[in-house]
């Protein structure tokens, strides 16, 4: 059975992406790949003749694509509106037809984070809210703590998409350097480094 898997599945804004062709038959008399789950005529990139060892180009090609004799494509400089689905139509000796699809995603490498914060001196047992500004929307945040992964303690909350950490009440072990990294399936960014300092206060009641 044809199967195609798309290499990376996952393509980051003006990289290649392979569409790879495992088990393609090997009596073609042609093969061909269409942009869209379809085999539309004006929506063919490229057909490939293995009699002739020939490949002609359609009306969805845009110079991008290259058709190789296993039946793969290899499609160089992807934009965001590459991204979908992908036919690949095959044709026997007899004139028969089946189709296989694949599938990839296009993602742009997210910007740098900017980390925020309402104080960076707090008094011991006040709170502190640190919040991280991205313009990647949907990307996933993490924070860091002393450049490592920040350990939730049950004096912190996460919010808005895990954007805003309050600590709250803060502690001297709080004190240290804070960042906080976005994140994409192609990219990950750090934002600037906050350094909190926590200041005993003395008119605070401790309980111990
Ligand atoms: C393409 O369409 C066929 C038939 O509707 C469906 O079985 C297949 O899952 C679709 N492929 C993709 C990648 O969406
Ligand atoms: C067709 O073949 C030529 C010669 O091998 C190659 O340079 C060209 O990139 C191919 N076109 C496509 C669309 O694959
Ligand atoms: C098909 O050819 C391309 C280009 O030479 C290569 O990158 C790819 O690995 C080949 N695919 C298979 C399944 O052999
Ligand atoms: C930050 O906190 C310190 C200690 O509580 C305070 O003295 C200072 O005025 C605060 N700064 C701002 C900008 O609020
Ligand atoms: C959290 O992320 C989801 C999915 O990206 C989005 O729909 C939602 O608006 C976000 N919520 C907030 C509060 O940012």
């Amino acid at each position: 059975e044809v199967t195609i898997e798309a290499v990376p599945p996952q393509v980051a804004e003006d990289n290649n992406v392979l569409l790879l062709v495992h088990n393609l038959p090997l009596a073609l008399g042609a093969f061909a790949w269409y942009k869209g789950n379809t085999t539309a005529i004006d929506k063919e990139i490229a057909r490939f003749v293995p009699n002739s060892n020939m490949n002609f180009t359609g009306q969805a090609y845009s110079g991008r694509e290259i058709i190789y004799s296993n039946g793969s494509l290899l499609f160089q400089m992807i934009t965001m509106k590459d991204m979908g689905v992908y036919t690949l139509d095959m044709t026997d000796e007899n004139y028969r037809r089946t189709q296989a699809t694949v599938r990839f995603h296009v993602h742009q490498p997210v910007t740098q984070p900017f980390l925020q914060v309402t104080n960076t001196t707090v008094k011991e047992l006040d709170s502190v809210t640190l919040t991280c500004l991205s313009n990647d929307i949907g990307a996933n945040i993490q924070w860091l703590f002393n450049s490592q992964s920040l350990q939730l303690t049950e004096r912190m909350t996460l919010s808005q998409n895990n954007s805003i950490l309050r600590i709250d009440p803060i502690k001297r072990e709080d004190a240290g350097e804070y960042q906080c990294e976005i994140s994409n399936p192609v990219s990950v960014r750090r934002s600037n480094s906050i350094k909190l300092d926590i200041i005993f206060d003395p008119h605070h009641h401790h309980h111990h």
